[in-house]
């Protein structure tokens, strides 16, 4: 049976789809203070006749990850014994050390808290993938890129496709070997504060060309608009920008379009307008592969 966190329902939707599990109904609430409250369908629980509760739940936000913890102690009240957490995106990844003096290492923290009430956890393109070994039960990593090929245009000209930094070097490889023809290139950023980043570029010739840059997760999208800014003055045929996570804070969007963006596209592991490709068939790979 599936049991979708609130901000994962479409995902959740699709792998019960990919699955053929049942998929059970939440009611999500909160009390008048705002602290939040699940209920589980327990007439869907009884009828799915399973002992396996595969809980699928992006934690966007701090709230989210207070409703997973309360979606696992829903599970266990309800008398189900095994637990899998799909989480598409696992959100205070990025804090994956202490950075500062004083600082947590936030992945490491939620991840312990996830971990004590279910038996497995799978999570999609994790920030690095050393954050799987936070958790104190067996999890994997699931590699989300490579679909989103599937939702750019097929008519690409002579496509490039850029990472913004060294760090998105392997998943800009990948969209261009799923999506079949094109060639990659790196450029280099230096963050300067959690909201700015320099990039440079490189050389590469880009004029005509459909530039497709790709990178993990599109937050404040100020790694995207700087790495269009150092296109400058030479002509692509389009711009894309491709993220696993859109995770698109604030202004985002705009900042994206005023920056040249022709197009964003991105997976449902947070659930946006632009989330045109499923994960669920990935995650579902993952599952059977058990
Ligand atoms: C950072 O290392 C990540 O890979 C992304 O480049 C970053 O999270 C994007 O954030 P923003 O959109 O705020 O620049």
């Amino acid at each position: 049976m599936i049991i979708p966190g609130s901000a994962s329902q479409s995902v959740a939707v699709a792998l019960a789809r990919e699955l053929d599990e049942p998929l059970i109904p939440v009611t999500y609430d909160r009390f008048p203070d705002g602290e939040r409250l699940v209920t589980l369908d327990s007439a869907a629980i009884e009828s799915a006749q399973t002992d396996r509760a595969v809980v699928v739940a992006s934690t966007v936000d701090s709230s989210a990850h207070v409703e997973l913890l309360l979606l696992h102690d829903a599970v266990r009240e309800a008398g189900i014994d095994h637990t899998v957490t799909v989480i598409p995106y696992l959100g205070y990844a990025r804090q994956d050390r202490a950075f500062e003096p004083g600082e947590p290492v936030s992945a490491r923290a939620v991840a312990r808290a996830i971990g004590v009430e279910t038996d497995r956890v799978l999570t999609v393109t994790p920030h690095e993938r050393q954050v799987c070994d936070y958790f104190d039960v067996p999890t994997t990593p699931v590699a989300g890129t490579r679909r989103l090929a599937e939702a750019l245009p097929t008519s690409l000209e002579a496509p490039i496709f850029i990472a913004p930094d060294e760090g998105a070097r392997d998943l800009a490889r990948t969209v261009r070997e799923a999506y079949g023809h094109g060639s990659t290139d790196v450029f280099e950023k230096r963050r300067l504060s959690g909201t700015a980043v320099e990039i440079a570029p490189s050389e590469r010739d880009v004029t005509d060309r459909s530039v497709v840059i790709v990178d993990d997760i599109i937050a404040t999208g100020g790694t995207m608009s700087e790495a269009i800014a150092a296109l400058g003055d030479r002509a692509p045929e389009s711009i894309t920008v491709a993220c696993v996570h859109p995770l698109l804070v604030g202004n985002a969007r705009t900042r994206l379009a005023t920056a040249g963006a022709d197009r964003i596209v991105a997976t449902d592991t947070i659930e946006r307008s632009v989330s045109s490709v499923s994960v669920a068939p990935l995650v579902a790979e993952a599952l059977r592969a058990d």
